[in-house]
């Protein structure tokens, strides 16, 4: 039987009948070949953690490129040379300067992105030769999501590799370095030579594979192949493949019976110009645009070319534009009309035509009748460009929520052809939009009334406007903004359009500021980091990388979902209800089980113990939370049981067979605080209340109102994940958890069996920011439930769809105030009252945190402030990086923000005249960032910059914040110190989750004992040497471990004491054996409870600069300067990484991280797809951060403060300044500043666009 080749790091491989049409190129380097320093989160190629390099030889030359190993098929791989991370350097053969260079830029927090950072970036030298500055490689990383870090520090690592970097880089001095260090005994030694890649020397023409799972595999090398393969098959069931991209923008749930591979037709590549540019189908998007830059330098009817390359630059992200093609992204938008294909945008709007071939004839079709084509058995071959002369002009625009890597929420291009003879007289116009509905895409009356008019006057520009609101078709697009905000946008485009064309003579310098695309237009971004350090003191407040960063960057950090497969293994995914509430009447798994290779379907009577994953026997708990649901339906998806099966993706497909029969409830789910205050008042408890302890007299203003806030997906990028096995005792269990302790106790309870019998050990998590507190146990006690059960291995690595539906997330909560205050606008009463969303159930003290948070820096003497806890029919809520004090930290400051803005007073003033006196920190740093940051005379530039300009706003905001450590911890320490050596081990009950804890216990442990820090190793958490422990979050976990860590090292060292005076002044090495020898007990513990805490409050202040764009709501930050106090920092390079990893989530938070959920509940932005968290280009342009100066924390370990989650909270004066953007445009179209309007939830495009509200009538030449 035929077979594919290739090689993977120089080792060769082969599949054919042994694989399943579902195999990825990840799925065979991480399982097939135990190449686990690939990851993958999204599998959709929306996160950049699958990417590896590869090679392939074409006729020309041989190419290197980066792809999504998630996205390729194995079998799709023939005559490629794969390279993965580990080819690139490992400990044994030495690290790659790559990977040097992002280890020690402190590129790496939780580290589970860092080897696809690293690929992506290998990638791309490879690709252009090592030439590249450094615009073009911040312009290049839209593939990759980081969450923790914040981008800065990864951008300046690799930005050190440009040709125009400003210092000589420090990795590098040959560029033999950079080469890999491929091993596996193919190596030749001379690594410039694996990209040298022998075409593959198919003796077969056609390869033909009967695939494990019975659908059969074709390559083909011509067209007239595929149809006689159709021909022969039948075309009843087929699918061409080409990049195989597409399934990451619309999902293929199980593959056609026949599948041909498409990428060796030579036909469907290449170009030429006859006297149209005549593009091959099967050109990936990256050959099209670099054929694009070819012909538009070469021809001038071509030089159009150059804004199609520009707008192709949006365009997904360069791994997807490597093998994504022009043909499989016109099919997507065949297949799915409502997909805002860019590619058919710009073929429909510039009068391309497309070439369709089937068996009988070959015709020539405009890309709107495309859409109506039957294709079955038809084949995309060519796209034809016309040549357009000087007297067409083109303009598209694609608007998005974030910077990069985001399909459009609308696009929209224009192509004007001009009368030569009578200026700015329209001969021709196509006006194309994506991303209104399924079949509009011109504005044909537009179009029409333009013909014969002169396009540059206000008149006609009016006229348009009025024909275009009248005409656009705008439908609901689950899952996308509405369409009233479409609509407006679109509008707004067509405007932006005209600007961009109009001879700039003509056109009122006010308006100019709506021509530029803030996509296009974004300079290169700078940082600046500045801290004190005391080298007396080193290494503890020693700006040190990470202690795993190395390991990290080279993907040899072990993440659960890394342990090898087991044999018999199984794994698993949830069945969910898919009602809203109800109750269950019948599940029935019999369709599941009946596919090949599912095993079992578990549901509530299988639970031999209690049915929650959730222990009560962890304090704090309040109630069970069943794992599979018994009789009723408390939210949309939420799980009834488990399919397991012998494979991930037969779980996931298995899942969707069972059928379930609900009674469903008459009235639908109640989604919001607002919902359940109105229609069911009994689910609103009050928690605690806190009254006032005096009241000003001075009242000159009285403001009311009502603030609602939504949800965050934690978006770690380790999903929730756990490994179980069967062992001689009882079970072995290896999650991804924050809480080793609580899941240990909810698995016992759920099996009922004893803890001992449990063996429980976690390494580290791939990011966790709350969701492995508690919502990874769903996964964990699901997982040791089928082990239990079928006394097998299990794996279970929930999807980020099942993730995002099922699991609880940041809670909303709701703010009613009603606050007096004089004309200073100090607050003379306010009465506070807070609502807190747990979800179905109220389990977790989520509200707890948020009461000492809410007057965070404020005099609260006055406030009178209630909390309420309200259940709602969605998920449980959790966790969420800064849990209670994120949003209430953020509404006090709200209230702050409304006084200034009724009383038009100075948004800072208000807030320093309301300043608690117990928050001398924070005056003292917020006068050095008013000096620092230029306060007052940025703010006039600001405000000049209003005044001058009418579709461009910017605004300068500030926030402060005071947040309060809680003191709930409890972790058992261990140091033990082998006597051959002096080496150390440390065991503690934290967790590193990317905050860098055991670097910062191994730097107090080696300076208590004043050893160097390799000296130590920090192990594993297991629940046999680290019992009973707290949890790893609220940002004290690692102060505490600190803390007992220097216990166990004054314990030790008091018993080495005597000994050291006796041996005068020996080494380190030979005390410790000499302590041996003399039966010295050279292992020490120390247990930190609440009685070693004290707690404390960080303070810290920032400003945010921001542009806003009134046409289409997109935004950049133009500026943050944030200073915090962090007390003595342990390791400063670490704090400032939390602070700016910390404050970028909170950016996501206010800006695009918007989720959309639909009346039933059910969550419809649950993908990569949809689901928007900010990537590189969305930090701020000029981000600095300051750590305060000289300060100690008496009360904490060596002088540090909390760091990870205070900075997540001052975010809020990016929506600030967002507000102050949109209300400057608010007043250009007359109404004041000082009235207040509401933004609930983030400022997204939407947001941004409909409170802007600019009308109509204002979109003008002059
Ligand atoms: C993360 C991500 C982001 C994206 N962002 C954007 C975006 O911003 N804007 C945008 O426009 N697109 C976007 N896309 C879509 C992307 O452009 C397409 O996935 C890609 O172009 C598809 O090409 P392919 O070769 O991989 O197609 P494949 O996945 O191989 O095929 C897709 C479909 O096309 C059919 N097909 C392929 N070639 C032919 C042919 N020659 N004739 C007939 N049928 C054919 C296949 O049978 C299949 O049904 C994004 C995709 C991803 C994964
Ligand atoms: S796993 Fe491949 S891009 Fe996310
Ligand atoms: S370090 Fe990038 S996601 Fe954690």
């Amino acid at each position: 039987m035929d077979k594919i080749t290739f090689s993977v790091n120089g080792k060769k491989c082969e599949v054919g009948g042994d694989v399943d049409s579902d195999v990825s190129l990840n799925d065979y380097i991480r399982e097939r070949l135990n190449l686990r320093g690939t990851k993958y989160m999204c599998k959709e190629g929306g996160c950049g953690a699958c990417i590896v390099a590869v090679s392939t030889a074409d006729d020309t030359a041989p190419r290197v490129f980066s792809v999504n190993s998630c996205l390729v098929s194995v079998t799709s791989c023939h005559g490629w040379q794969v390279t993965t991370v580990e080819g690139l350097g490992d400990r044994r053969r030495g690290y790659h300067p790559l990977q040097r260079a992002l280890a020690e830029h402190n590129g790496s927090q939780c580290g589970y992105c860092s080897p696809g950072w690293v690929m992506a970036m290998y990638g791309l030298l490879e690709s252009s030769d090592y030439n590249l500055t450094q615009r073009q490689i911040e312009n290049s990383f839209g593939s990759n999501v980081c969450r923790c870090t914040g981008f800065r520090p990864i951008l300046d690592a690799f930005k050190t590799f440009a040709k125009d970097a400003p210092k000589p880089n420090e990795y590098v001095t040959d560029i033999e370095d950079l080469t890999c260090r491929r091993g596996g005994g193919d190596c030749t030694g001379d690594c410039r030579d694996w990209c040298i890649v022998q075409k593959p020397n198919d003796e077969a023409k056609i390869i033909k594979i009967k695939l494990k799972d019975n659908r059969i595999w074709y390559r083909v090398k011509e067209v007239k192949d595929i149809f006689a393969i159709l021909e022969q098959e039948g075309d009843d069931s087929y699918m061409l493949v080409n990049g195989n991209t597409g399934k990451g923008a619309v999902p293929v749930f199980d593959f056609p019976r026949v599948l041909i591979d498409i990428q060796p037709v030579e036909e469907l590549k290449g170009y030429y110009v006859d006297q149209n540019l005549v593009v091959g189908a099967g050109s990936t998007l990256t050959n099209f645009m670099d054929i694009m830059l070819t012909v538009a330098h070469q021809e001038e009817e071509f030089g159009y070319l150059l804004k199609l390359h520009e707008h192709l630059d949006l365009v997904a992200h360069i791994p997807v534009r490597n093998i994504g093609t022009i043909a499989g992204n016109l099919m997507l938008k065949h297949r799915q009309p409502t997909f805002s294909s860019d590619v058919y945008l710009l073929l429909e709007s510039t009068g391309a035509v497309l070439t369709i071939a089937s068996k009988e004839s070959v015709t020539e079709v405009l890309p709107e009748q495309f859409l109506h084509l039957n294709m079955t058995g038809k084949v995309i071959t060519h796209v034809k460009l016309p040549p357009l002369s000087h007297n067409y002009e083109f303009v598209s625009f694609k608007v998005m929520p974030r910077s990069q890597n985001a399909h459009a929420s609308v696009n929209a291009a224009f192509l004007y052809q001009f009368d030569p003879h009578r200026p700015n007289e329209v001969v021709s116009a196509r006006i194309v939009f994506g991303g209104l509905s399924a079949y509009f895409t011109h504005a044909s009356h537009t179009e029409q009334l333009l013909i014969g008019q002169n396009l540059f006057t206000n008149k006609v520009l009016q006229e348009a406007l009025h024909t275009l609101e009248l005409e656009l078709k705008v439908e609901n697009i689950a899952g996308e903004l509405t369409p009233e905000y479409r609509k407006k946008c679109a509008l707004g485009l067509f405007y932006k359009g005209l600007l961009t064309i109009i001879p700039q003579q003509s056109l009122k310098p006010w308006y100019r500021s709506g021509v530029s695309d803030l996509r296009k237009s974004r300079p290169l971004s700078k940082g600046t980091e500045v801290y004190d350090t005391n080298p007396d003191i080193w290494p503890i407040n020693e700006p040190m990388p990470k202690v795993d960063a190395l390991i990290q960057c080279a993907g040899e950090a072990k993440y659960v979902n890394d342990l090898p497969t087991q044999q018999d293994e199984v794994f698993c995914a949830f069945v969910t209800s898919d009602i809203g509430t109800g109750v269950i009447e019948e599940i029935d798994p019999s369709p599941a089980l009946k596919l090949p290779g599912v095993i079992a379907f578990f549901s509530a009577k299988d639970i031999p113990g209690i049915n929650s994953f959730v222990s009560l026997k962890q304090a704090g708990a309040s109630a069970n939370e069943e794992l599979f649901a018994d009789k009723i339906v408390k939210f949309y998806d939420q799980p009834l049981g488990i399919v397991v099966a012998d494979s991930e993706k037969l779980a996931n497909r298995a899942a969707l067979l069972v059928r379930v029969k609900y009674r469903q409830d008459k009235h639908g789910p109640l989604l919001t605080i607002n919902e359940i205050r109105e229609q069911d008042p009994s689910r609103v408890n009050l928690y605690v209340a806190i009254p006032a302890r005096d009241r000003g007299s001075n009242v000159r203003k009285v403001i009311s109102d009502c603030h609602n806030l939504y949800w965050q997906y934690h978006y770690s990028m380790e999903t929730l994940a756990c490994v179980t096995r069967p062992s001689d005792d009882g079970i072995d269990v290896f999650p991804a958890t924050q809480f080793p302790s609580w899941t240990h106790l909810s698995i016992s309870d759920l099996l009922n069996i004893p803890q001992n019998r449990i063996n429980l050990e976690v390494s580290r998590c791939g990011g966790a920011y709350g969701n492995k507190i508690s919502r990874g146990h769903q996964v964990t006690v699901a997982c040791a439930l089928t082990t239990y059960l079928l006394n097998r291995p299990c794996r279970f690595v929930s999807s980020i769809q099942s993730t995002l539906r099922s699991t609880g997330k940041r809670n909303p909560s709701t703010r009613d105030f009603e606050v007096g205050v004089n004309d200073l606008g100090e607050i003379q009463y306010l009465e506070y009252h807070y609502y807190a969303d747990n979800g179905y159930v109220v389990n977790e003290p989520l509200i707890g945190f948020a009461g000492p948070a809410i007057r965070s820096c404020y005099d609260s003497r006055r406030w009178s402030i209630k909390t309420f806890n309200v259940t709602t029919d969605t998920p449980s809520n959790s966790f969420c990086r800064a849990p209670g004090t994120f949003d209430t930290i953020a509404l006090t400051e709200y209230i702050m923000e409304q006084i200034s803005y009724v009383l038009d007073k100075d948004p800072l003033e208000v807030r320093l005249n309301n300043l608690s006196p117990n928050a001398p920190e924070v005056n003292e740093m917020i006068q050095t960032l008013v000096k620092d940051a230029e306060y007052e005379k940025r703010k006039k530039e600001v405000k000049e910059f209003n005044q001058l300009n009418r579709w461009k706003k910017r605004g300068l905001r500030v926030a402060l914040m005071r947040w309060p450590a809680g003191v709930i911890v409890d972790y058992l320490v261990t140091i033990s110190i082998y006597h051959g050596d002096g080496s150390l081990v440390v065991k503690h009950g934290g967790v590193d989750i990317g905050q860098g804890k055991n670097t910062k216990v191994i730097q107090v442990i080696a300076y208590t004992l004043n050893i160097k820090t390799d000296k130590v190793k920090v192990k594993p958490t297991d629940v046999a040497s680290n019992p009973n422990t707290s949890v790893t979050g609220g940002s004290t976990s690692t102060g505490a471990v600190c803390f007992g860590a220097v216990k166990c090292c004054q314990i030790i060292l008091d018993r080495l004491a005597a000994l050291r005076e006796e041996l005068n002044n020996p080494t380190w090495e030979e005390l410790i054996l000499n302590a041996y020898l003399r039966g010295i007990n050279l292992q020490a513990s120390y247990r930190v409870t609440p009685n070693d805490i004290t707690i404390h409050r960080s303070g810290g202040a920032a400003f945010a600069e921001v542009e806003l764009d009134i046409l289409t709501g997109e935004h950049e930050i133009r500026r943050v300067d944030i200073i915090e106090d962090v007390g003595t920092s342990l390791n400063p390079e670490i704090d400032i990484g939390q602070i700016e990893g910390g404050f970028v989530m909170g950016v996501g938070y206010w800006t695009s991280e918007h989720q959309i959920v639909a009346p039933s509940g059910e969550v419809l932005t649950d993908r990569t797809w949809n689901y928007h968290v900010p990537l590189a280009k969305d930090i701020p342009i000029d981000f600095r951060v300051q750590l305060r100066r000289n300060s100690f924390n008496p009360t904490g370990v060596i002088g540090a403060k909390a760091v990870g989650e205070p900075p997540t909270t001052m975010a809020v004066c990016v929506a600030f300044a967002l507000r102050e953007a949109i209300a400057a445009s608010r007043e250009d179209s007359g109404i004041p500043q000082t009235q207040w309007f509401n933004v609930d939830g983030p400022y997204t495009l939407e947001a941004n666009v409909l409170k802007a509200n600019a009308h109509l009538e204002e979109f003008l030449f002059n």
